[in-house]
């Protein structure tokens, strides 16, 4: 069956406007930023975030049940792909199924929250982002304007939003909510499409009611925007929406959200920058940034064929999170659940080894600012962190004669050079113009608590 809000026209819709708005989304002008880009972007961005610097991303969709190729199943099958979709619905399918008949078999029916949010804890984690609506308009809580293209009732009928946000907040893990602003194939985003985005139907009919009610039932630690690249903000409202989310809303003063609010926003609006998928700046960046990526490197929701060399190790995880953070960034790692609720065990066992490298190693990323450089590659490359006077090093291939040259510190008033996660502290030398020559620990390997990764603490930089 197809989602009846696909059978909706336009005109009916339009009769529909809800009177939502009248009471929620219009109150007389009375906080501090203005629907203006100008206004909204001199927002301070709350604290906690670039604090955070660890998140894992969720993406679970109908998309699950298919499981094949990527999240973007529903766009290939009508689109350029048709072919190789068609085949594989007929191999796996009954005659006839379209894409409306997956959402029963989406069952969530091994889902648990509670074992969700203690696997992201062990992750190092301090925050979830969720797919609450991906592209294809399905809603994983029960929107009251998504008739019955929704987790409620169809399905799971379970408030998969409401019930993993309850399970993170016991742990004290801030909770995202990603949001499609688009949905490839809702007839009244075609329609205004059509109009060339000069009509409004589908954003006052679907996007703004589920934006306001997502953060009203939920009260999201952040709104991570997504599917809003074919049409400019303005279409979308979307300064207005900010306005007040920043001056109203029940998380005014601790929301952030990204910059995908609308052609040209991204890397300019809007809270912290993702700029593109995978983003991997060259130099510090100016502004507060977050890096997403996925543990499968070809898709973001969950695929069956996945295999094994398509997948991030540890230590490349590792790597990207250290770099990332280095350059003043977030860490947002994807995993996709299966449609049934299942982390597959390979992605947990990603997951569990990068909590147990922050385990030991957490203190030179979590809450740490970036240095005054970057990175190095003296020895071997090094990616520096620091708090105040406290530099972290970070190396990920050690010299073979335990000697590690680090030639920007300046180490005058040096006071110790430690490893963490090791007892005791290491033998230096500090010379002016040549550096600092730091001698590691020469022990057996299996001593070492990790491996993949080590940290310097460098107490008494100038
Ligand atoms: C959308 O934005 C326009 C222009 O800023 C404003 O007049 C209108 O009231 C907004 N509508 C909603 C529902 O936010
Ligand atoms: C986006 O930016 C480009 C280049 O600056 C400009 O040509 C284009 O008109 C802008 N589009 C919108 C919708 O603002
Ligand atoms: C670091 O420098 C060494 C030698 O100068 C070089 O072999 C190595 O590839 C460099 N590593 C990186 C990650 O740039
Ligand atoms: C490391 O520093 C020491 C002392 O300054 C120097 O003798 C040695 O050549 C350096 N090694 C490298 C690889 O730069």
């Amino acid at each position: 069956m197809a989602p009846r809000a696909q059978r909706l026209r336009p005109a009916a819709a339009f009769v529909l406007l809800p009177l939502f708005f009248l009471s929620v989304a219009r109150p007389a002008f009375s906080g501090r930023y203005s629907p203006t880009w100008a206004s909204l972007d001199s927002r301070p961005l709350p604290g906690w975030f670039d604090e955070a610097k660890v998140g894992i991303f969720v993406h679970w969709g109908v998309f699950a049940v298919p499981a094949w190729g990527s999240e973007w199943f529903w766009w290939h099958w009508r689109g350029e792909h048709k072919i190789d979709f068609d085949l594989f619905v007929r191999s796996r399918f009954p005659p006839g199924t379209s894409y409306a008949d997956f959402a029963p078999q989406f069952t969530a029916r091994d889902f648990q929250p509670h074992a969700w949010a203690r696997l992201f804890q062990e992750a190092g984690a301090r925050y979830v982002v969720l797919t609450a609506k991906h592209h294809e308009g399905f809603t994983n809580w029960g929107s009251p304007v998504s008739w019955n293209w929704n987790s409620m009732d169809t399905g799971p009928h379970r408030d998969l939003v409401g019930e993993l946000g309850a399970a993170l907040t016991e742990r004290n893990i801030h909770y995202g909510l990603y949001h499609s602003m688009y949905e490839w194939f809702n007839p009244l985003y075609l329609a205004d499409k059509k109009a060339g985005f000069k009509t409004q139907y589908f954003v006052l009919e679907k996007t703004l009611p589920e934006l306001y009610d997502l953060v009203s039932r939920y009260k999201p630690d952040i709104i991570w925007s997504d599917g809003d690249w074919e049409a400019p903000d303005t279409y979308w409202n979307s300064t207005s929406f900010l306005a007040w989310l920043y001056n109203e809303s029940p998380v005014k003063d601790t929301v952030v959200v990204n910059d995908r609010w609308g052609i040209n926003c991204s890397c300019r609006h809007g809270g912290f920058y993702n700029c593109a998928d995978k983003y991997k700046p060259g130099t510090l960046p100016t502004h507060k940034w977050e890096m997403c990526s996925s543990i499968d490197r070809r898709s973001w929701g969950y695929r069956s064929d996945m295999q094994m060399d398509e997948l991030m190790d540890a230590s490349s995880i590792i790597k990207e999170l250290v770099s990332t953070v280095s350059y003043g960034g977030n860490y947002l790692l994807n995993i996709g659940p299966t449609k049934e609720g299942v982390i597959a065990p390979i992605f947990q066992e990603r997951l569990l080894a990068l909590g147990k490298w922050l385990n030991i190693n957490g203190e030179a990323i979590y809450e740490s600012k970036p240095w005054k450089v970057q990175t190095e590659n003296v020895t071997t490359k090094i990616w520096y962190t620091s708090k105040a006077a406290t530099v972290y090093a970070i190396f990920f291939i050690w010299p073979q004669d335990n000697v590690l040259n680090l030639s920007s510190p300046d180490f005058t008033a040096g006071k110790q050079v430690t490893m963490l996660g090791f007892p005791e502290s290491l033998k230096w030398q500090w010379t002016p113009g040549k550096g600092l020559q730091v001698r590691l620990p020469s022990t057996v390997p299996s001593i070492l608590p990790l491996q993949n990764a080590w940290t310097l603490k460098l107490v008494g930089v100038e």
